[in-house]
């Protein structure tokens, strides 16, 4: 819609010239005015003439009129002036004409915004805490990470996807313990990250202690979990060996809910490898006297800016999340020269993100702005909240076993033919809670219900996903029959107008780091197309023309689908 918007934008700043030869306005102002009217009887597109009142010192409702004078012909199929608005009606022969052919010739690349040409993104996202449980509160930040990435590298940008796994800390330290008291090797190698997350859950709990049930606490093997983790920080090869393996296990797991979502990192540089890049900064910190000893800690005071101060060395010397994220950020400016380096983390992390921000101003490096964080709001299951320090907690890929479960179920039912086809049931399954969780605002706080999210009539991945498998199907028993193009109803009209606005809706999806606004565009593509499937017959159209027409426009749709699927972690499902 972007192009036809110039188109009628030059147009009409032909009709403010003429009112007004030195009125300053350009084009692209213009074309920036036009909107989409709420109710669309109205018009496709409106251009409200209040604003342009002064310049031309003529009453909106006559600007209107004397605009629309001149305006149809191209883009413009009708034009009407209505209360100081200009309602637009795009012509339906320009449709088919040009929009229509350019997405054909385009395919899955229609749509793309040339912005990024040139420039670096690297995108942290997902970053687990190895050991810890992966759970459903990493969701948000796996998918909208992802979908971000997708997005830029859409627009052309080069993309660097990075998983800063949570691989060093002092939870190894009680790792360690709890596997020297506990742990069996055969138990681990077999059970993998859940014996992991078990010896975990137990250590914790151990050292809690149980007051009401007069277990008492363990504060001893606190200190001894502090030991290990020096040990590992001191390089002593026992515990370097035990922490590696607890890594690669983790990771094998990680792995295997990162495919069932087609997810793949560039670099899983984690904390670890940031450890000897911290002194450097912490050095600076000091000379450039940013650090004041505050109760035997090294801290910035950020008073002056309104927030608490940020921690860089705590009483014993050692680091802390603050610090390594700051060395993190020297690290890939000079690795990877980005041009925007964004976080994706829950809004609990805002004040942390603020506040190293501010230090690595202050600190003098002019790419400070370019540092972005993206917050999203908590996930909480059927009402109940996640915790992660406890058993408690439901993870990632349970969630993911049970809404396949559930979708083999409804394919038993519904489609025979298909039961047994673990990929598609994994597609659709998964994709159901990607697309669930996508189409809310991301800092809105989500409460998941399975039931939903698996429903077929609603607006969900499923829905959108058979939308996408029955564009394939109609394309599959199609034989193509040559003829000019003709837009013979409404229906087609607005399944074309919806996909047009595809670029736009990836600009808006971009500048506002919110992956949702695809996801809900892709519901009205959808939408679009099932009216359009259900009023106009396509293969038995007995026009010659009308029947090609309408071939050319599913196979539209299934371009403009399977790309907007991509963007958003969702897999395409030629068949379900
Ligand atoms: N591992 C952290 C967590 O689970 C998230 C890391 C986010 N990225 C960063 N650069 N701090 O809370």
């Amino acid at each position: 819609m972007l192009k036809i918007k110039l188109q009628i934008a030059e147009k009409i700043y032909e009709g403010v010239k003429g009112i007004n030869p030195d009125a300053e306005l350009s084009v692209q102002d213009i074309a920036a005015m036009l909107e989409y009217p709420p109710d669309t009887s109205m018009g496709d597109l409106a251009f409200p003439c209040f604003k342009l009142s002064k310049t031309l010192r003529r009453s909106p409702v006559q600007i209107a009129a004397t605009i629309a004078e001149g305006l149809c012909g191209g883009a413009v199929g009708h034009a009407e002036a209505v209360n100081g608005y200009l309602n637009i009606k795009i012509s339906n022969e320009y449709l088919g004409e040009n929009v229509l052919p350019e997405i054909l010739d385009k395919k899955e690349n229609y749509g793309a915004p040339r912005i990024g040409e040139g420039k670096t993104v690297v995108l942290d996202y997902s970053s687990p805490n190895v050991a810890k449980p992966f759970h459903i509160g990493h969701l948000g930040t796996t998918v909208i990470g992802h979908a971000l990435k997708k997005l830029h590298e859409f627009a052309g940008y080069k993309c660097v996807g990075i998983n800063y796994l949570g691989d060093w800390g002092t939870q190894f330290g009680k790792l360690i313990v709890a596997y020297k008291l506990w742990g069996d090797k055969k138990q681990i190698e077999e059970g993998g990250i859940d014996k992991l997350v078990e010896l975990y859950v137990r250590i914790n709990n151990t050292i809690k202690g149980d007051e009401e049930n007069g277990i008492p606490a363990r504060e001893d093997l606190a200190d001894q979990a502090r030991e290990e983790f020096h040990k590992m920080e001191i390089g002593d090869e026992e515990n370097i060996a035990l922490w590696k393996w607890f890594v690669e296990i983790s990771l094998e797991e990680y792995q295997k809910t990162y495919k069932q979502l087609g997810i793949e990192f560039d670099s899983y540089k984690g904390e670890s490898f940031y450890t000897d890049k911290m002194p450097a900064q912490v050095e600076k910190l000091r000379e450039m006297n940013l650090m004041k000893i505050d109760d035997g800690a090294s801290i910035v005071d950020l008073e002056e800016y309104g927030m608490p101060p940020c921690l860089i060395l705590k009483r014993d010397g050692s680091t802390l999340y603050p610090t390594r994220d700051i060395a993190a950020a020297v690290y890939r400016k000079e690795h990877y020269g980005f041009d925007k380096a964004i976080y994706v983390t829950s809004t609990q992390q805002i004040l942390h993100f603020k506040q190293w921000f501010k230090v690595v101003e202050l600190m003098g490096y002019d790419w400070y702005d370019q540092l972005v964080h993206i917050p999203y709001g908590t996930v909480s299951l059927n009402g109940a909240k996640l915790a992660t320090r406890t058993g408690n907690v439901v993870l990632l890929k349970d969630l993911f076993a049970q809404a396949i479960e559930k979708v083999k179920g409804i394919m038993a039912e519904k489609n025979p033919d298909l039961a047994g086809n673990e990929e598609v049931a994994e597609a659709v399954g998964v994709g159901a809670i990607v697309f669930y969780y996508l189409t809310n605002n991301r800092i809105k706080d989500i409460n998941f219900n399975l039931e939903d999210a698996l429903s077929f009539d609603g607006n969900t991945g499923p829905y959108v996903q058979y939308t996408y498998a029955r564009t394939c199907s109609v394309l599959e028993k199609a034989t193509h029959c040559g003829g000019k193009i003709v837009i013979s109803c409404d229906e087609e009209a607005t399944l074309l107008k919806t996909l047009a606005q595809y670029e736009e809706r990836v600009r808006t999806a971009i500048k506002d780091y919110e992956p949702s606004v695809i996801a809900r565009y892709i519901l009205d593509v959808a939408v679009a197309f099932n009216k359009f499937y259900h009023e106009c017959s396509i293969l038995n159209a007995e026009d010659n023309d009308v029947r090609g027409t309408r071939i050319l426009l599913t196979e539209a749709t299934r371009y403009v689908l399977g790309s907007a699927f991509s963007l958003i972690c969702l897999k395409k499902t030629e068949r379900i």
